[in-house]
């Protein structure tokens, strides 16, 4: 098992998460709590009171102040207690860590790791899921699986022919070669599946209404360790993008994923589809909505049936990988070295 990736940003949730209320999420083992002040600002601080370690997501919100549930220890926005009950001295020490946090893209990022090598400007981009000439469908699915097992899912795509038959998988997929791209100076890989003569699948045939066979080009770029981006172009079978890249006449999605492991056991599989077709079709939306879902629960039971086999038997087991693993490889490489650095 990859150890855990600090000092990096993480998705923690969608901004439509978090309100004026507290809510709890555990980000690579910390408990943390989470709210939106009355100016709009959301907090991330450290989920346990340091009186006697109660979850302060189990106290109240006074105005922008945590509450704690327990005996009142109440804290401001930057963790530091300000009241304690029975005395009117707040020891010096009566205070919570807190996070930094970076709202973008729809997304809330938190960032893991010494509070003072926090840079947001590194944090990779995923712009169509708050652009308004995209329509995007979400959600998130807990999976009692470690991360890297959704890496690896993700970055070998040959998986859907087998796993997803009937949503997005096509014999095609598996067929097709891959070509993968390893960025090592920006920790980015590519992995890209063009496929020129293919079967459609209902996934895209029934939100594009395209009839017949289809051009369809996967190229995925994972940026390690959370974010996950795979831009699909789907066409009529022979329909090219035109010589100065304008591409009228295809069909464009972008599925993102966020990766952000919960504990070394569990992970939180946030995924994202935005197109840039239907935009108003809300049928469409409903569609790609529940096919996404039932796609990513199908991974969902197949990676935590693949925990329980890794966990109960010995250590030791010998993977033998062929060519459609070289983007997952390249993923464990990189992860491993950032986990070591
Ligand atoms: Fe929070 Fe006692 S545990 S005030």
């Amino acid at each position: 098992m990859t150890a855990f990736v600090r000092n990096q940003w993480y998705v923690a949730a969608y901004g439509s998460e978090i309100g004026p209320e507290l809510f709890a999420r555990t980000i690579l083992g910390e408990p943390i709590v989470f709210y939106r002040t009355a100016d709009g600002v959301v907090v991330a601080l450290a989920d346990r009171c340091v009186h006697r370690r109660y979850p302060l997501s189990e106290g109240r919100l006074d105005a922008d102040t945590i509450v704690c549930g327990y005996h009142g220890f109440t804290y401001d926005s930057t963790g530091t207690c300000v009241f304690v009950p029975g005395q009117t001295r707040v020891p010096r020490t009566a205070r919570v860590s807190s996070y930094p946090v970076v709202e973008q893209d729809s997304f809330v990022w938190v960032w893991i790791g010494d509070r003072e090598k926090a840079d947001a400007a590194p944090i990779p981009r995923a712009p169509w899921l708050a652009d308004p000439d995209y329509t995007t469908v979400c959600g998130m699915e807990p999976l009692a699986a470690r991360y890297e097992l959704l890496v690896d899912n993700l970055l070998d795509l040959s998986h859907e022919t087998y796993l997803h038959g009937g949503y997005i998988g096509t014999p095609e997929v598996a067929a097709t070669p891959i070509t993968t791209e390893v960025d090592e100076d920006n920790a980015i890989i590519r992995v890209s599946r063009r496929m020129a003569d293919a079967e459609c699948p209902p996934f895209y045939a029934k939100s594009t209404g395209i009839e017949g066979r289809i051009t369809r080009w996967q190229d995925i770029e994972y940026h390690p360790p959370c974010l996950y981006l795979l831009h699909s172009r789907v066409a009529p079978a022979g329909v090219l993008p035109e010589a100065d890249g304008s591409d009228p006449h295809g069909f464009h999605v972008e599925v993102v994923y966020a990766i952000t492991p919960e504990t070394e056991h569990s992970t939180h599989d946030f995924w994202a589809v935005a197109r840039d077709f239907a935009l108003e079709d809300e049928g469409v939306s409903e569609f790609l909505r529940e096919s996404n879902r039932t796609v990513v629960l199908q991974d969902v039971t197949a990676l935590d049936i693949l925990e329980r086999v890794i966990q109960t038997e010995p250590e030791g087991y010998q993977e033998l990988s062929i060519n459609i693993d070289a983007g997952g490889l390249a993923a464990r490489r990189i992860l491993k070295r950032m986990a070591t650095a």
